[in-house]
């Protein structure tokens, strides 16, 4: 079987799920970990949908030089028109464009007639293919077209220029089967088939888009479209992990190394995606879940002691998870933490290693031990903790008071620029009383509080807490995300970090 490509929309259909939105120092982060993934492709935003998207891209684009950079775009010349003006800079750029095919989607979403759809797509493809080479034509809803129809459209996408062709399972409807069938149907009943990729874009709404994105390469698909992670549009895309690693475990299937994905970077991926957006994975996710390498019954131990292919079919380390972990501690060295980190995957520049190691350093002050899982979860964390942004407040001290038979108090001194901030304040126990002071400091736009998460890092009561908030302020979500051996200031940090996101967002929408 030739090479599969692997598309990543984590950054477009993984970023306009709910409460997964991403600053632009965030998604460049995203794209950095995606280019060391060697991801074919990195279908970076939909550059028309805001300003906010239109620089990402943009950025993205300039910044990747490893991958394809594509933005979506609806079938019309401004989507296509502001795409380019995103992607234009890009070494390998695309425009990716779509309309929907189902009888459903045109009579009442586009209010177009078959043959105004079919037009729109001749005209449009050729109107992308002015500015560039490389065009990937969607028909959206194509699992519940009408396959004469489907036809006709992807014909005319392909007489036009378009050189990939898409065929989502918009709504996570379709089989694994089926999916296979349409591919192949579609490719047989199309001239010219060969000359174009054929991809598949699956969403998880039954929680089939891995196998539907398999039962698509079978049919002779050869890019499959994914997320970190799964994330998406409702229940989610086609989890890229899972697809890769189902692929590189059945050769037999699906040949040898189909992808040119480096498995190695898989979990640190996934672990940066879920900091950003303030989740953790389920423990039993495959791949990258806590659970997905455990094993816990007599039986599956001593088989997996005897051998572990028993009972394993993939090992942690090919996704880049290592198991050894050993422990480094206040005596360990620069060398020895910039060596394991390596180990863990993870490549720092000299700049980013100092700093790194300062805060190794003040760890270790608290915590006796500093394991692998300490290493990535600080490592990950000072990637995306987003404390350059100028107008925002620090933490400067605090101080809280607490017991069980009293209300907690918290006094909370913040920093913006040269000016210090102090109040004191009540609540119903610490971390409330600490978002009490702080919000009295910066009365933050309105909001609501939609999630506040603490996990431990590793085991042992000396773990680092790792605390996720989520707030909510006109539909949109705000993230952050704090680390500290001290769950109080976990929660602070985080807090404050999800407010300064909001007001950076609300000063920018004041500006547009
Ligand atoms: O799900 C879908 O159909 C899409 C297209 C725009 C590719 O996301
Ligand atoms: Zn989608």
């Amino acid at each position: 079987m030739s090479r599969i490509k692997i598309i990543d929309t984590t950054l477009r259909d993984g970023e306009q799920s709910p409460g997964c939105s991403m600053n632009l120092k965030e998604k460049l982060e995203v794209a950095r970990c995606l280019e060391r993934l060697k991801v074919d492709v990195i279908e970076a935003g939909f550059a028309i949908s805001s300003p906010g998207d239109f620089e990402s891209v943009s950025e993205i684009a300039r910044a990747v030089k490893d991958c394809t950079i594509a933005s979506l775009a609806r079938a019309s010349a401004k989507d296509i028109d502001c795409a380019w003006d995103a992607v234009k800079h890009a070494a390998d750029p695309r425009i990716h464009l779509f309309i929907a095919t189902s009888p459903l989607h045109m009579e009442y979403k586009l209010k177009m007639s078959p043959e105004q759809v079919l037009e729109r797509t001749a005209e449009m493809v050729r109107h992308a293919k002015r500015y560039c080479a490389n065009i990937e034509f969607s028909a959206e809803d194509a699992t519940r077209s009408d396959m004469g129809f489907l036809i006709r459209v992807v014909d005319t996408a392909i007489k036009n220029g378009a050189t990939v062709i898409n065929l989502p399972d918009t709504v996570g409807y379709t089989t694994p089967s089926e999916m296979r069938a349409l591919i192949e149907s579609v490719m047989q009943a199309v001239p010219n088939s060969d000359k174009v990729e054929f991809s598949v874009h699956c969403h998880n709404d039954l929680g089939m888009a891995v196998a539907n994105s398999l039962g698509g390469v079978l049919g002779g698909a050869r890019q499959i479209e994914c997320t970190i992670n799964g994330l998406g549009e409702r229940a989610g895309n086609t989890s890229l992990e899972e697809a890769v690693m189902a692929m590189r475990t059945r050769p037999d299937l699906f040949g040898e190394d189909t992808t040119r994905i480096d498995t190695t970077q898989i979990y640190r991926t996934s672990k940066t995606v879920y900091n950003i957006i303030g989740q953790t994975a389920p423990l039993n996710k495959p791949i990258v879940g806590r659970n997905a390498f455990l094993h816990e019954s007599g039986i599956h131990q001593h088989g997996v002691l005897s051998h572990k292919r028993t009972y394993e079919i993939l090992t942690p380390e090919a996704v880049g998870i290592k198991v050894n972990n050993l422990v480094l501690g206040k005596h360990s060295g620069k060398h020895a933490v910039d060596s394991r980190l390596r180990e863990l995957g993870f490549e720092l520049t000299a700049e980013e290693l100092q700093e790194f190691f300062e805060q190794f350093k003040a760890l270790c002050d608290k915590k006796k031990d500093v394991t692998d899982a300490d290493l990535i979860a600080l490592v990950t964390h000072s990637a995306t903790a987003d404390d350059d942004y100028d107008g925002g407040y620090r933490l400067n001290w605090f101080a809280v008071h607490t017991t069980n038979f009293t209300s907690a108090t918290c006094t909370v001194s913040l920093k913006k620029g040269d000016e210090t901030y102090q109040e004191a304040c009540m609540g119903d126990g610490p971390v409330d009383a600490a978002i009490n002071a702080i919000e009295r400091i910066i009365q933050p736009v309105e909001h609501t509080f939609e999630l506040y998460q603490i996990n431990s890092v590793s085991r042992g009561q000396d773990t680092l807490g790792d605390v996720h908030v989520k707030l909510n302020s006109n539909g949109r979500t705000f993230t952050g995300h704090g680390l500290s051996t001290d769950i109080i200031e976990a929660s602070i940090l985080a807090y404050l970090r999800a407010c300064n996101k909001l007001s950076e967002w609300s000063e920018k929408s004041k500006e547009a």
